[in-house]
């Protein structure tokens, strides 16, 4: 079992590189396997997620050649078997391959994918739009048997605007015949990434990034290109620490537009961040004050900064709210933060923070990705020792996490801890 040592209240300066978005990348490896040759993807992140997908590739006979530079995949001897239900249940992405193997074999078996605890999480709207498109599906237990004789474009109507549903939609159409509309469709910048991927081997999509999406079905697809943006939540997460402890910190590579309702709101509280054309530049403010947040589709404020947000908030002068509209379950952090010394009351999805507290180094465990980013920022601020438990969460998603703090002067490390024996 491993944990993240740290000591708290050091300054940060330097540069922290953003790496390759987790939501794009874990999206655009299934969507790969559509095209009949060889695809390169750039950027990817080197975080567990990722090595998880590879798995998945592999077990599927996909050839995949993984280096720094880039991930070059050929699923010219695919084979379409039912994964494991050990491998898909490890990350939630691994419901893009129901859409991706749908698209190219017209079946697939696939279990109920797994991810962060935060919610209950369904996949009907996937389902719902995979029968629209001509899959019959049928469920045994945990497993998902989809079926089609053809499939054939259509007009689908999101109810709510899922970031899931859209892209495994849009593999799927990718391969039907004629035209599909997906109306109410999410608008992410990791959706538009995916497009643009499927657009480079040869599909025909437009209006990405809008909530109306057109998708003309083609036969086949080729060889393609794609460089992965930036992580929009990596970013967050490292602007918000600078705010909290930054002496002239940039966050490099990164596309500020993709990251503008955090920096509205953190400039809202008062944090002194200066935006470049790709990079943000962050220095401590000594006198925060509260502000209120509601987590929303993009680009609203994304809730995957709003744990993170919240360890902030408990560093800001008055009464500020969270409200989560979007998962029922993601204030799992907050016992562990009061543990720390923050004064937070929870009112079903309100959460609110009196601040300013100060916080000690505790024990504390992650028990989702960005619970433990928010026990990371937390322990950055706080006084003393804390160590952190289920890092095996945050390696999910944050790539090279212990080397981008400890780099620019964050007193931060990882152990494998060892089970004592009496
Ligand atoms: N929803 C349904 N039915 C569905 C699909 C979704 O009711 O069929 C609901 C969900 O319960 C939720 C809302 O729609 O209330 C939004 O869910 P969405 O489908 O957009 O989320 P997702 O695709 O499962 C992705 C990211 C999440 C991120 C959300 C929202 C991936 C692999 N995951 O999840 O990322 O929170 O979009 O932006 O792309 C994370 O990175 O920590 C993370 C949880």
């Amino acid at each position: 079992m491993k944990e993240i040592i740290i000591n708290g209240k050091k300054e940060l300066s330097g540069t922290i590189r953003i790496s390759g978005a987790k939501n794009a990348a874990v999206a655009v490896i299934p969507a790969s396997i559509l095209s009949d040759e060889e695809v390169t993807l750039c950027n990817v992140p080197e975080i567990s997620d990722i090595d998880s997908l590879e798995e998945i590739l592999k077990f599927l006979n996909i050839d995949v050649k993984r280096s720094t530079e880039a991930m070059i995949i050929n699923p010219k001897n695919i084979k379409n078997k039912p994964i494991p239900e050990r491998i898909s249940e490890k990350l939630r992405a691994s419901y893009y391959f129901m859409g991706a193997l749908l698209a190219k074999y017209k079946h697939v078996e696939m279990y109920f994918p797994g991810g962060c605890k935060i919610g209950s999480r369904p996949i009907n709207l996937h389902l719902e739009g995979f029968k629209k498109l001509g899959a019959k599906i049928k469920i045994e237990g945990n497993k998902y048997i989809l079926d089609a004789n053809k499939l054939k474009g259509n007009n689908i109507y999101l109810d709510v605007a899922s970031v899931g549903a859209t892209i495994n939609i849009m593999l799927v159409a990718t391969k039907a015949e004629g035209q599909t509309i997906i109306e109410n469709a999410a608008r992410e910048p990791e959706i538009v990434n995916v497009a643009t991927f499927l657009n480079n081997m040869g599909a025909n999509i437009t209006g990405a990034g809008t909530s109306v999406i057109k998708i003309r079905g083609v036969k086949q697809l080729k060889k393609g290109f794609i460089e992965i943006i930036p992580d929009r939540i990596e970013a967050g997460t490292y602007t918000i620490i600078g705010s909290l402890i930054g002496k002239n910190l940039k966050i490099s590579n990164i596309i500020p537009e993709h990251i503008e309702s955090l920096t509205s709101k953190l400039k809202e509280a008062g944090a002194n961040l200066i935006i470049e054309e790709d990079s943000i530049i962050c220095k401590r403010h000594k006198n925060l004050k509260a502000i209120d947040i509601r987590t929303y589709y993009y680009p609203g404020f994304p809730t995957d900064l709003q744990q993170p947000m919240s360890s902030f908030l408990t560093q800001c002068v008055g009464t500020s709210k969270i409200e989560e509209t979007i998962y029922e379950n993601r204030f799992m952090h907050i016992p562990y933060l009061k543990s720390m010394g923050a004064d937070i009351g929870i009112k079903n999805n309100l959460a609110i923070i009196k601040g300013k507290t100060h916080l000690k180094g505790s024990s504390v465990t992650a028990t989702d990705l960005r619970a433990g980013a928010a026990l990371v920022i937390a322990g950055l601020i706080a006084d003393g020792k804390t160590t952190i438990t289920g890092v095996e969460h945050i390696l999910r998603g944050y790539e090279g996490i212990i080397e981008k703090l400890s780099n620019v002067g964050a007193d931060i490390k990882i152990e494998e801890k060892t089970c004592q024996t009496s």
